[in-house]
C-alpha cells in the first residue's frame, strides 16, 4: 500500500486529496494545526495517522517525519499548508515585512525543511514523489499578491532545482487554479466566491499527477486535464 504524508489536509484542497487518495488505497499521514478539524475531516478513511502541529514548528516536523519511520516508508510528500498574509493583501510597499517572513516560513522553508527531512525515505521507494502545491500567483504580477505570490514562485524554483538534483524523484509544482475555499475567501473577503469550483473539481488533475508518474515539472491543473474544471 503506497503511503503519502499531505500537509493542511483538514479542509479545502488538501482534505479532497487526501479522500482521493485514500479512496485508491492510499496509506495517509495527514496534518493540520487543528486537531478537531483534522480528525474530523479523516473520519471514515480506513488508514489514516492524524499528527496534527504547524508545519513552520521543527518540532512538528520531526514528529511528522517519526510518523513516517513508523509507516515504514514513504512515497508520495504532498506540500499543501500555505499562508496568504494579510487580508486585504496590501500592496508590496506596504507589506508588513514581520508577516512576510511568516508567509515565506510557511510556503517555502518548511515545504523545504519537510523535503530535507524525508527525501531518504522518498528515494528508497520505487516511485517517490514531491508535490509542492503552487499558485498561479507564482507566474502572474497580481497587485497585492506580491507577498504570497513571491513565495510562491521561491517554492517553484526550489521543485525545478530540486528535480534537477534528485533524478530518482518526481518533483512537482502543482497549480490548482481558483478553488472555493477558506483561503480563497480570505484573498477576496466580502466577495461572493461561490463561483469558483469547488476543490474536489481539481483532484482528478492531481490524481492524474500522482498516479502516471509524469516528467518532473511544473503543472497546472486546468492543463494537466481540462475537463477536471
Ligand atoms: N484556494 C485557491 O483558490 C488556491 C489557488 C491557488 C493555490 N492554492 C493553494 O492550494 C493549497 C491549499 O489551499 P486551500 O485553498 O485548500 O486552503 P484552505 O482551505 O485554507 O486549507 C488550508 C489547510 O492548511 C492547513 N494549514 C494552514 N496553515 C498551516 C500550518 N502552518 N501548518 C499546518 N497546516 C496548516 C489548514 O488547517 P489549520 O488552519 O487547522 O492549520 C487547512 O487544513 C495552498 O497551498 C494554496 O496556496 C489555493
Amino acid at each position: 500500500m503506497p503511503i503519502a504524508l499531505i500537509t493542511g489536509a483538514s479542509r479545502g484542497l488538501g482534505r479532497a486529496a487526501a479522500h482521493a487518495l485514500a479512496q485508491r488505497g492510499w496509506s495517509l499521514i495527514a496534518d493540520a494545526r487543528r486537531a478537531d478539524d483534522l480528525a474530523g475531516a479523516m473520519r471514515g478513511l480506513a488508514d489514516v495517522v492524524t499528527v496534527p502541529g504547524d508545519v513552520t514548528d521543527p518540532g512538528h516536523r520531526a514528529a511528522l517525519a517519526a510518523a513516517v519511520g513508523r509507516a515504514g516508508g514513504l512515497d508520495l510528500l504532498v506540500n499543501n499548508a500555505s499562508r496568504l498574509g494579510p487580508s486585504p493583501q496590501p500592496l508590496l510597499r506596504d507589506y508588513p515585512l514581520d508577516e512576510l517572513g511568516r508567509v515565506y516560513d510557511t510556503n517555502v522553508i518548511a515545504p523545504l525543511a519537510l523535503i530535507q527531512l524525508l527525501t531518504a525515505p522518498l528515494a528508497a521507494a520505487a516511485a517517490g514523489m514531491i508535490v509542492n502545491v503552487s499558485s498561479d500567483a507564482a507566474v502572474e504580477a497580481y497587485p497585492g499578491w506580491g507577498g504570497y505570490g513571491s513565495a510562491k514562485a521561491a517554492l517553484d524554483q526550489l521543485t525545478a532545482v530540486l528535480a534537477a538534483e534528485e533524478p530518482s524523484l518526481r518533483c512537482y509544482a502543482f497549480d490548482p487554479g481558483d478553488m472555493r475555499t477558506d483561503m480563497h475567501q480570505q484573498a477576496f473577503p466580502g466577495e461572493d466566491i461561490s463561483d469558483r469550483p469547488e476543490p474536489e473539481s481539481v483532484v482528478p488533475a492531481f490524481v492524474r499527477l500522482v498516479t502516471e508518474r509524469l516528467p518532473s515539472g511544473r503543472y497546472r491543473a486546468a492543463h494537466l486535464l481540462p475537463a477536471a474544471r
